[in-house]
């Protein structure tokens, strides 16, 4: 009798453990099924909404010449770091730009110089390394005159004082 019951348990035993592992089974397969419908969502989402960069235009215009009176003009400054310099005869575009490491310098107009804030440097108003530990001149972006009239800056091209550079065709505007 007592042989009989311990092969009964036994039994309800065995089947208690196959419901179990069925069960277990089961939910493993639902979560392989949640995973991979995570998955596609994700995908989705990140179809339709890509991660964009927006970057700042590389070409732009900044108005007409005759808008620019003699000296140093912050007017694009904030917008897209540029100064627009007029000399007598010439209009040319500096990047604002420290050479040492990139700060952005500030132009004092009571001074005549650009000045950077972060270790010193300053440059004369037509971007010449002066004072401080900036290795060479402002840099220059090319300028054109668009089909309107205005003055169109191209950053793709630039124009470098310790080269000579600054003569070339497209490193200013004669005026
Ligand atoms: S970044 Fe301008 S002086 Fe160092």
């Amino acid at each position: 009798m007592s042989s009989q019951i311990t092969t009964e348990e036994k039994s309800l035993d065995d089947s208690t453990k196959a419901v179990n592992r069925r069960r277990a089974l089961y939910l493993l397969g639902w979560g392989f099924i949640g995973v991979f419908l995570a998955s596609v969502v994700g995908a989705a989402i990140r179809f339709f909404f890509p991660r964009i960069l927006y970057e700042p235009p590389t070409k732009y215009k900044v108005g007409f010449p005759f808008e620019y009176s003699a000296g140093v003009s912050e007017r694009f400054k904030k917008q897209f770091r540029v100064w627009i310099v007029r000399e007598v005869d010439k209009i040319y575009v500096i990047q604002a730009k420290c050479t040492h490491l990139g700060c952005t310098p500030n132009w004092l107009a009571s001074e005549g110089k650009f000045k950077c804030p972060c270790h010193g440097s300053g440059f004369t108003p037509d971007g010449v390394n002066i004072e401080g530990p900036a290795p060479r001149p402002l840099e220059r972006f090319k300028v054109a005159i668009a089909d309107d009239g205005q003055i169109m800056v191209d950053e793709s091209v630039r124009f470098r004082g310790e080269r000579s550079e600054w003569g070339k065709s497209g490193a200013f505007l004669s005026v």
